[in-house]
């Protein structure tokens, strides 16, 4: 008996290890290596993205071909922080374990070139993460040279549209120019244009206090934080913006250190092209919405806090979900319950990464009933063991927008159907 399976157990592991070398033998760059790279790592690895390096010749993936292994391996690359059994999204960020096994042995195999042919590369449009040509870019008036005070600081600007006739948006796109110290931004509209003085004013100047009790005509329409990627909205769905706005961008710098620190960011706008029927709304679930308040978290202690939306008034159906925490942020879930008991589930976060706050758009619109209620469990890790917590040892942290303190938002964007 034992016999036997010793015979089987041997003679399936030499036939696995002579066809991983056989297999791995034909494995090379140009016809199995460069295609899982173009197609999943260059949107992001070329020059103008994101990514520190270029990940697009046969040199720049042999340069750093044991590394690309372990970030694949352990799935840090390319970067996609939603539990993947929880919620069903578009445009996945993942590698199937059939691609991370090709590099793996590709690598372990001396990473062979293959035939010397031009490689073919996806279509890219340069300053864009979408593939179409924006209709509309809008940049800062003159680069901006960001305080070298060493403190968090919030500054606005004003980007005139100068559109003749009221539009719908398809895809917003933020585009970071200082990518180490640009640390969040925020677009509202301003159809008043008054706000047009307050360009390249810190949110605390004395000169532009009175303006902060103008309303904008959308305090929220779009946001961006570390990592976060433009989605396209569906077929007849789209972003009103009315003839004349403004857009009131609020940045916030992280703190800088360095002279001739200088910010050039801006905005790559979409137009839709067809007939819009459904105007996208925004929902958000926010510190005030926690249960067991108050929204602050001691110090030495992993504590978790449990929110709830108002009863869904009328059918919505939520197209994607942004959630944003801060360096003490450790996990996250959010789902709906209906009246007749279903779970919805909206989107789980086992492992919080700061620096991948993204987007997430569902494949298709979560339909929740009326009656139903969102809900959201969110938690904080404030002990020593947090390798990000801002403060050893950890002190009480409350809410606030600084990156030190604390938040809680959970937006969805969401229409009404028909
Ligand atoms: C959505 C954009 C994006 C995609 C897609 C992406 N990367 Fe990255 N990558 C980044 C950014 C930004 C960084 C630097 C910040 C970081 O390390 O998180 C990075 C860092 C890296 C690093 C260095 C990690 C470190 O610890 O310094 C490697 C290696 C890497 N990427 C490989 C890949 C590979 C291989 C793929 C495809 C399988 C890929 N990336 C896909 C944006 C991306």
């Amino acid at each position: 008996m034992n016999y036997s399976f010793h015979k089987i157990f041997s003679s399936t592991f030499i036939f696995c290890i002579s066809s991983a070398s056989l297999l791995s033998q034909g494995i090379n760059f140009t016809e199995h290596i460069a295609p899982i790279i173009h197609q999943n790592c260059t949107p992001c690895h070329r020059t103008g993205e994101a990514a520190p390096f270029s990940l697009i010749t046969y040199e720049d993936v042999v340069k750093r071909g044991k590394f690309i292994q372990k970030v694949t391996q352990s799935r840090y690359m390319p970067p996609w922080r939603a539990d993947h059994d929880f919620g069903d999204f578009k445009d996945v960020r993942k590698l199937t374990v059939g691609q991370i096994s090709t590099i793996k042995l590709w690598v372990e195999n001396g990473m062979p070139k293959g035939p010397d042919v031009a490689l073919k590369l996806p279509d890219f449009q340069t300053n864009s993460q979408l593939k179409f040509k924006p209709d509309l870019v809008l940049k800062m008036n003159k680069p901006f040279l960001i305080p070298k005070n060493n403190k968090e600081e919030y500054f606005l600007f004003s980007l005139p549209t100068n559109l003749q006739s009221d539009t719908y948006v398809k895809a917003i796109e933020f585009r970071a120019g200082n990518k180490k110290l640009v640390h969040h931004s925020r677009i509202s509209i301003d159809t008043t244009q008054k706000m047009r003085v307050t360009d390249a004013k810190s949110i605390d100047d004395e000169s532009i206090a009175e303006f902060g009790k103008i309303r904008m005509k959308d305090e929220f329409w779009a946001g961006w934080v570390p990592g976060n990627n433009p989605i396209i909205y569906p077929d007849g769905i789209a972003k009103p913006l009315q003839a004349g706005s403004d857009l009131l961008i609020n940045i916030h710098y992280a703190p800088n250190v360095l002279p001739n620190e200088t910010d050039s960011s801006s905005v790559n706008l979409y137009f839709a092209k067809e007939k819009v029927e459904q105007e996208l709304r925004t929902l958000i679930l926010f510190e005030k919405d926690i249960t067991n308040q108050p929204f602050e978290i001691p110090a030495d202690t992993v504590i978790t806090f449990y929110a709830k939306s108002v009863e869904i008034p009328y059918p919505i159906s939520i197209l994607s979900v942004q959630p944003h925490m801060h360096l003490l942020g450790k996990s996250l879930r959010s789902y709906a319950i209906t009246p007749g008991g279903d779970l919805i589930p909206l989107i789980k976060i086992s492992a919080w990464d700061f620096d991948w706050q993204m987007t997430y758009q569902y494949k298709e619109a979560q339909a929740i009933p009326t009656g139903s209620y969102i809900f959201a469990e969110v938690t904080y890790d404030n002990t020593g063991r947090n390798p990000r917590n801002s403060f050893s040892p950890p002190q009480k942290i409350t809410a606030g927008w600084n990156s030190t303190q604390e938040m809680f938002n959970l937006i969805f964007q969401y229409v009404i159907p028909k």
